[in-house]
């Protein structure tokens, strides 16, 4: 088990890429298996996360190989999968998880999803629910938690599931199982989560429909059995990943950086709109477009910033994103309010917990209170105090936040199993060494 120490840096500077986005890259892997054809993925993101479906599609027969920079799968049409008694261990991820039940959901396949220490404590009741609408078996249907068994059917009733949150993983889980249906799968969310299983289904050539209803939520709707066209996958670079470097710059005195050829996805976009709102140097520059998703750079500076409140309706666009903004929130002069960010609690750890209680141990004063969390700045003529170890919780975000904290406190923070990182930034220490930062590996 790694600990990581980090110290005060007196600057961030130069241009860097991070690796790809998490989420583009479980679905460049899924829909590549259920292609008509061989496709080649570019930035595919290898961290355990990304591997764990991986692995979880070559156990199911897909063949996935890697050939220097790129990824090869040899996809084998919708509903292709077949038979029983497969392992398969989705480690600390949910949406590998989450996705990969939709897709065994929608095949002829029995299979066992199990997964870490994390993992297992975290919700599934939300996928399985609508799962079993569309006829899929489970062992033990009352079960919530990982170690799950599920039965599916080649071809599964098409549904329509209104979601009681707005979940990408929920939302992706049931277009996923719906892809073998023979009629049109529909979910119905109230705010709309991130897109990009939309996004890479229509770029493949299937028919997406997106429409927001008269009490403002959204409908999704998938038509069954598409034929997937076999187009080679660019997976750009993560912006939940960006979002340390970023902040870290940001937070940092003398520090300007650029991170490039991230995806900009609006959906992705809450953080970055919330720190300009707070006052950040923040510049979106060279926007293009890669299949389907929008990228662009983008730069940050040091800022001195401001506590803002941060309306619900932005969450689903930052739900990754809180442990990061609370530490620019610690920097901030004033309060941040983060109104009903209860989900925070189902992630990796809950959330709100771990933020508060490292805040408050580095020496910044938290509110956690149900659904809703403060952060009360010190602003960034204050220094915090810092000096103390941290546990990352196997939550790889909590992890690097805390690092980033580091940076501009008094004394050094460390924290400890900083493994966690792996499942998505493999390469954070090397990557903000790079920019000045101080972090180093500790016993
Ligand atoms: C993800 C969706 C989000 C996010 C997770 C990745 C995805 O979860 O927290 O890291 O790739 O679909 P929810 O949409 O379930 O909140």
């Amino acid at each position: 088990m790694y600990s990581i120490s980090s110290e005060n840096t007196p600057k961030l500077s130069g241009e860097i890429l991070v690796p790809g986005d998490k989420s583009i890259s479980h679905r460049a892997l899924i829909l590549g298996s259920m292609v008509n054809g061989r496709i080649e993925i570019k930035n595919l993101l290898e961290s355990e996360d990304v591997i764990a479906t991986a692995n979880a599609l070559k156990t199911l027969g897909v063949t996935i190989k890697k050939f220097k920079n790129k990824w090869e799968i040899c996809g084998q049409g919708i509903g292709s999968f077949s038979g029983s008694n497969y392992l398969l261990n989705m480690g600390n991820s949910g949406t590998a998880a989450r996705l990969l039940m939709g897709v065994v959901a929608g095949s002829d396949v029995e299979a066992t999803f199990t997964g870490d220490e994390s993992l297992s404590k975290r919700p599934m009741r939300r996928v399985i629910l609508p799962l079993l609408k569309t006829g899929a078996m489970f062992k033990e249907p009352d079960k919530d938690t990982l170690p799950i068994t599920l039965r599916g059917n080649k071809i599964p009733l098409p549904l329509t599931y209104q979601s009681p949150v707005s979940s990408a993983q929920i939302k992706s889980c049931i277009l996923l199982s719906g892809l073998s249906s023979l009629g049109k799968t529909t979910v119905i969310e109230p705010s709309l989560s991130r897109d990009h299983t939309e996004r890479m289904l229509k770029f493949l050539g299937a028919n997406v429909e997106t429409t927001q209803l008269q009490d403002m939520s959204w409908k999704i709707s998938v038509q069954g059995l598409p034929e997937l066209k076999p187009l080679n996958i660019n997976v750009p670079s993560d912006p939940s990943s960006a979002a340390f470097p970023i902040v870290s710059a940001i937070i940092t005195p003398n520090s300007k950086i650029k991170v490039k050829n991230i995806c900009v996805n609006k959906l992705r976009m809450g953080l970055f709109e919330t720190l300009v709102e707070m006052g950040a140097n923040i510049e979106v520059s060279n926007k293009r477009e890669i299949n389907g998703e929008l990228i662009a750079d983008i730069s940050s500076s040091s800022s001195d910033l401001k506590g803002v409140k941060v309306p619900k309706s932005r969450v689903p666009s930052m739900i990754d994103e809180f442990p990061i903004l609370s530490i620019a929130a610690a920097k901030a002069s004033g309060n941040t309010v983060m109104e009903g960010v209860e989900e925070l609690r189902y992630k990796e750890t809950d959330r709100i917990k771990a933020i508060c209680d490292g805040l408050q141990k580095s020496g910044v004063e938290t509110i956690d209170d149900k659904d809703t969390m403060v952060v009360k700045g010190m602003g960034s003529n204050k220094f915090i105090e810092g000096g103390v170890e941290i546990h990352s919780k196997l939550d790889h975000r909590i992890a690097m936040s805390f690092l980033s904290l580091g940076l501009t406190s008094k004394k050094p923070i460390i924290v400890n199993d900083t493994e966690t990182i792996n499942s998505s930034f493999p390469n954070f220490l090397g990557v903000m060494n790079e920019l000045g930062a101080r972090l180093k590996y500790v016993n």
